[in-house]
């Protein structure tokens, strides 16, 4: 019996659903040779433990457990590299997605006519009845709408959570998806240089089992993102990006401390000798200090959230490292402006170039020394 298809679930604290979900594959796939592979982002819940007891009694049953990440697009990579099978399934651990899909979009593929098939939530015939959520309807309709327009992909759902593909076609491109988010199907048909056929199969869907949806508070942040890397993400590394614009708002938050502490304070500092300059060392110091406090818990929120630091003690080292890596920007960014004036530049273009050099000499720290494996 030759392996014909690979299902892979990622996982997010979904013990309770995990034992349904295998008898359900075991029941809809039928004379299908398949194996699952759970992709566990070492849930709190104990997701891992329950998979690999599942995994004990049926071979067929297969666990990578990742230590320190989070992700459902990069755990859907993960997984659908680590099959032999020709075919390869990406669904929800939640009972949302239908296996008795699961056969026909095999025969799709396996017919040689397409390869891709994905369920829609969209399409002719599918239905979002029972989801319950006609917020999120609303919201992935509008999602999807944009991700037409930036992305060219013409289809009812490419906000699908549930597709099947010829595994080579992702093995071919795997180092090239972004791993960003969790819209794993739409970057892949963004992805992928030649065309794909797709068979797209109406899908009804349902509510979730037991437990709670991870997506919905990210959800808009990270589709953002990924449409981003899409977009522009070969020309400016999106983490490069958002460090950058993050770090321009820093500089707002700069100027705005800085005219809080003049105008609160400035009286007070007129009994000293140097009124003006007291006044500013100390709105300086304090809106440097606010703006970098700022700059790093946006980028420990947004730019790492993958990697993000939590606890008050990782807090407060990354907090203090972060200033460190700081200072040594300021000093490449001082250090770069002044040899350029030197040279004899405009001030301003000098500082410009100064600012760039400093933000990536910052970015480069601080992504080794306050959010890498240091
Ligand atoms: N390994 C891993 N890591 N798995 C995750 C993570 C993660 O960080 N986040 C979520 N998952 C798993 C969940 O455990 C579940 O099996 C599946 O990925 C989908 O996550 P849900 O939290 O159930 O997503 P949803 O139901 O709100 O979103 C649905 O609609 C989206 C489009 O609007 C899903 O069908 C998504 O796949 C779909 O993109
Ligand atoms: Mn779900």
């Amino acid at each position: 019996m030759t392996l014909r298809l690979g299902v892979v679930l990622p996982t997010y604290n979904e013990r309770k659903n995990l034992r349904g979900m295998i008898q359900r594959l075991d029941k809809a796939l039928g004379g299908i040779p398949w194996e699952a592979i759970i992709v566990d982002d070492n849930s709190p819940d104990g997701t891992s433990d329950e998979a690999r007891a599942i995994a004990q009694e049926d071979s067929r049953v297969r666990v990578i457990q990742r230590i320190g990440r989070r992700g459902l697009s990069s755990a859907a990579i993960e997984g659908m590299c680590a099959t032999a099978a020709p075919v390869v399934a990406v669904m929800d651990a939640d009972h949302q997605h239908d296996p008795e899909l699961l056969p026909g979009m095999l025969a799709a593929i396996e017919s040689g006519e397409y390869d891709l098939s994905y369920a829609s939530r969209f399409a002719e015939g599918a239905s979002t009845e029972e989801w319950g959520r006609p917020d999120r309807v609303k919201a992935s309709n509008f999602a999807n709408k944009i991700a037409n327009k930036v992305t060219g992909v013409e289809l009812t759902d490419p906000m699908s959570g549930y597709f099947m593909l010829k595994s080579e076609v992702l093995r071919g491109d795997a180092h090239r998806l972004s791993g960003v988010g969790f819209k794993i199907l739409l970057d892949i048909l963004a992805t992928v240089e030649t065309p794909l056929r797709i068979k797209e199969v109406p899908m009804n869907f349902a509510a979730r089992a037991e437990g709670e949806s991870k997506l919905d508070r990210t959800v808009v942040f990270e589709f953002l993102v990924g449409l981003y890397d899409k977009w522009l993400g070969r020309w400016i590394p999106t983490r490069f990006a958002l460090f950058g614009t993050i770090g321009g708002l820093g500089v707002v938050v700069h100027m705005a401390v800085l005219a809080a502490v003049l105008g609160l304070f400035g009286e007070a500092f007129k009994v000293s000798h140097y009124p003006k300059e007291a006044a500013f060392i100390a709105g300086q110091t304090t809106a440097a200090l606010v703006a970098m406090t700022f700059n790093f818990v946006l980028n420990n929120e947004l730019t790492y959230a993958d990697k993000r630091l939590r606890g008050f003690v990782p807090l407060c080292t990354g907090w203090v490292r972060f200033l460190i890596t700081c200072a040594f920007g300021l000093l490449a960014n001082i250090g770069a402006a002044t040899a350029l004036v030197r040279l004899g530049f405009n001030p301003y273009p000098a500082a410009i170039v100064g600012i760039v050099l400093g933000s990536v000499w910052n970015f480069a720290l601080s992504s080794k020394f306050v959010w890498g494996k240091y």
